[in-house]
């Protein structure tokens, strides 16, 4: 039942995620409104826990809903499956969009337009992981935590037909 290959382990993950929250934490030190992070269900839910955890500042949470339609392991083009709260205020404040995994992009424009659409007073996006090279040069994230080869990975909150989020490390599975 667990993948074959262990691509980042439970250390290697809290160490990185600890280094991000710093980041983060310090470029929205200054900010007079409370950070609004917007967070994509599922799979960023573990990053998103460790994440907050490491940040000072006062802050929001946000849930979004977002389905990849998937044909196995490739990504096929996203639909919301369940809508950010409507008395989440985001028009003038902060927004920061937090999600597993940059793959071709699909997943956070959709999530970028709808958080636009509020008019937040600026946009920014976290992902835990990147797979270089597939998303279009618009799909603009200021936080990287690791970017990984273009195969399919599993772990931390990321799945494979439902299961393996719980997983603490980042493996790979075979095909
Ligand atoms: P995108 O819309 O193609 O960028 O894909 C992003 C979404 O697809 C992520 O939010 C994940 O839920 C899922 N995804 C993409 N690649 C992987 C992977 O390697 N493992 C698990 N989920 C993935
Ligand atoms: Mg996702």
């Amino acid at each position: 039942m667990n993948p074959d290959r262990i691509v980042i382990t439970k250390e290697q993950l809290a160490t990185r995620v600890a280094e991000l929250a710093d980041q983060i934490a310090a470029h929205y030190s200054g900010s007079s409104e409370p950070l609004v992070i917007v967070t994509v269900l599922n799979g960023a839910v573990i990053f998103l826990a460790d994440l907050i955890r490491g940040l000072p500042m006062r802050m929001k949470l946000g849930l979004i809903g977002v389905s990849s339609y998937r044909g196995g392991v490739t990504s096929r083009g996203a639909r919301i499956t369940s809508r950010l709260d409507p008395e989440l205020n985001l028009c003038g404040q902060p927004v920061l969009i937090v999600d597993d995994i940059l793959d071709t992009g699909g997943t956070l424009r959709l999530v970028q337009q709808e958080v636009a659409a509020r008019r937040p007073t600026s946009i920014e996006t976290a992902v835990l992981l990147r797979k270089p090279g597939k998303a279009p040069s618009d799909i603009k994230v200021q936080y990287v935590g690791f970017d990984v080869d273009d195969e399919f990975v599993v772990g931390y909150g990321l799945d494979y037909d439902g299961q393996y989020r719980n997983l603490p490390y980042i493996g790979a599975l075979e095909a």
